[in-house]
């Protein structure tokens, strides 16, 4: 089963074509890692995919739904954490899940929070204002509250940049288990190493389209073999990605 389906995707931003015919599509329960330079076009795709923003031509449907004809459907079943922190400095960690707890009508809004803020290490911080947090504190604050309520379908928008790599690492633990407990989640990352540890399946956005994607084996499978030297070696994402986007240094 497909949890998100795009298929001849375009967004301009007045003459600036962002998205040329997007084609991707995400089996249910799996993670999805959407790779691609500064300015690619990752944001637009999520914002598309989370109906912040409303495409030119093309079809994406997340979780059984259109998410230009049924944009209320499609935000039932999501959420999203966007690359900018949405937290709100001015509640506690408690306060802003609790917030969000009664907005989605979860049941035991309290005991919601409490849980999210022992599986993300901030119960010590969980009644200070978020003002006061430090960055990686709020990314994982911003982080729980994507997951309160339980969404079919999860878009994080990159989830771990400017965290430590303990915290990073947390993050990781925490998307595996939406993953293993049957939720979908689309993230992009500018961290190859987080999408080779990840993904079940990766894309590269470069130019407006989606230039390749399948599961890490197959992205391999398109430089050559790994050459019988002292050592034999894999080639990393990174150097697959530098290659598929045409900087020459990686052919090396
Ligand atoms: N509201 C907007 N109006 C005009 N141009 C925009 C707007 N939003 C994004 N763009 C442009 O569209 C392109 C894609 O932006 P987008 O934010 O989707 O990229 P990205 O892949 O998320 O980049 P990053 O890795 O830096 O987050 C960029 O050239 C950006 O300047
Ligand atoms: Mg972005």
């Amino acid at each position: 089963m497909e949890a998100i389906k795009v298929s001849g995707l375009r967004k301009s931003y007045g003459k600036l074509e962002v998205l040329k015919g997007v084609d991707l599509s995400v089996a249910s329960g799996s993670i999805f890692a959407l790779l691609g330079s500064n300015g690619a076009g990752k944001t637009t795709l999520v914002r598309i995919l989370s109906t912040l923003l409303k495409p030119d031509s093309g079809k994406a449907n997340v979780s059984g739904f259109d998410v230009v004809a049924q944009p209320e459907q499609v935000r039932e079943a999501i959420s999203l954490t966007g690359q900018f922190a949405a937290v709100d400095g001015i509640l506690t960690g408690r306060e802003n899940l609790i917030m969000v707890a009664k907005l989605r009508q979860v049941k035991n809004p309290g005991q919601v929070a409490d849980d999210l803020l022992k599986r993300f290490s901030l119960v010590e911080a969980g009644n200070r204002r978020a003002a006061t947090y430090s960055g990686g504190m709020r990314r994982r604050l911003d982080i729980a509250m994507s997951l309160v309520g339980e969404p079919r379908v999860i878009f994080l928008d990159e989830p771990t940049t400017g965290l430590d790599p303990e915290a990073r690492i947390e993050v990781w633990n925490e998307i595996q288990g939406l993953a293993n407990s049957g939720t979908t989640v689309l993230l992009t990352t500018q961290y190859l190493d987080e999408a080779e540890k990840l993904a079940d399946r990766i894309a590269i956005l470069h130019q407006g389209t989606i230039i390749v994607s399948g599961t890490l084996a197959e992205l391999r499978n398109l430089l050559p073999p790994a050459k019988a030297e002292l050592v034999e070696r894999q080639p990393t994402l990174e150097e697959i990605f530098l290659a598929v986007i045409g900087n020459k240094e990686a052919l090396v």
